[in-house]
């Protein structure tokens, strides 16, 4: 399991991410842990050697040069990040664009890091229209990418109405299971055979200790965004051992 900790802007002083990201060394036993954290930490917490993995929350499309509070792709890696979320519904809904996204997630690849392509629906509708608007996001990137750069991209299923509520108003598991299948469909529009089975699928919206495992079971997810649930030691800390 990959477990990516997106602390948002949850975290604002270097002794509460130090905490956070010493805890979550010894977690690491237990999954494949990232901690996305914001730009200035990274900085804090590179060059230490552990076996907890630097993320970041959001990359510039730059290519850098006279480019005024741009954080570049080559930025991050030099600090020896492994993944970056791209597309939060965050960020979308101050205005990124799908075209913008795929440049980001182009100059992360051009730079080795990893990109967390983040997808979902506002809300479900009755007539299921949801799930176009999912094959559109999943489209809009894949459909220009490389085989090469497809298999090396994560998908993060993010469902904007589950984001910041509570484990009770989060997906359930049966609805994860059906959305995880559909995106491997999609996904099977750009990838030969069984391909597309190996693009790992993440999920995120309101994962927290009492519904992590239900939600890991049987869904099919190779892992989870976690947000509000990963600022907060014992939180997380039970979280990673619920679905390891
Ligand atoms: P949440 O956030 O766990 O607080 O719902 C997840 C995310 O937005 O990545």
């Amino acid at each position: 399991m990959l477990i990516v900790a997106n602390w948002k802007a949850y975290v604002d002083t270097t002794e509460k991410a130090k905490k956070l990201f010493t805890s979550a060394k010894r977690l690491t036993q237990y999954a494949d842990i990232a901690l996305a954290m914001p730009h200035p930490y990274i900085g804090m917490c590179a060059g230490t050697k552990s076996a907890v993995m630097l993320a970041a929350q959001d990359v510039s499309a730059s290519t850098g040069g006279a480019d005024t509070g741009e954080v570049t792709a080559s930025t991050l890696a030099s600090l020896g990040v492994s993944y970056v979320i791209i597309g939060h519904s965050e960020r979308r809904a101050k205005g990124e664009d799908d075209a913008v996204i795929l440049e980001k997630v182009q100059r992360a690849l051009a730079h080795n890091i990893t990109p967390i392509l983040c997808i979902g629906e506002q809300e479900r509708d009755p007539d299921a229209k949801y799930l176009n608007h999912v094959r559109a996001q999943l489209a809009a990137v894949f459909s220009k990418l490389s085989q090469k750069e497809r298999l090396a991209t994560v998908v993060a299923y993010e469902p904007i109405w589950a984001i910041g509520k509570t484990a009770a108003e989060s997906i359930q598991p049966v609805d994860l299971e059906e959305m995880v299948l559909y995106i491997r469909k999609v996904l099977g529009d750009y990838l030969p055979g069984k391909s597309a089975q190996k693009v790992r699928i993440l999920y995120g919206g309101s994962t927290e200790p009492t519904n992590a495992r239900a939600l890991a079971g049987g869904s099919g997810v190779d892992g989870f965004l976690v947000g509000h649930a990963s600022v907060d030691v014992p939180t997380f800390s039970a979280l990673v051992k619920a679905v390891s």
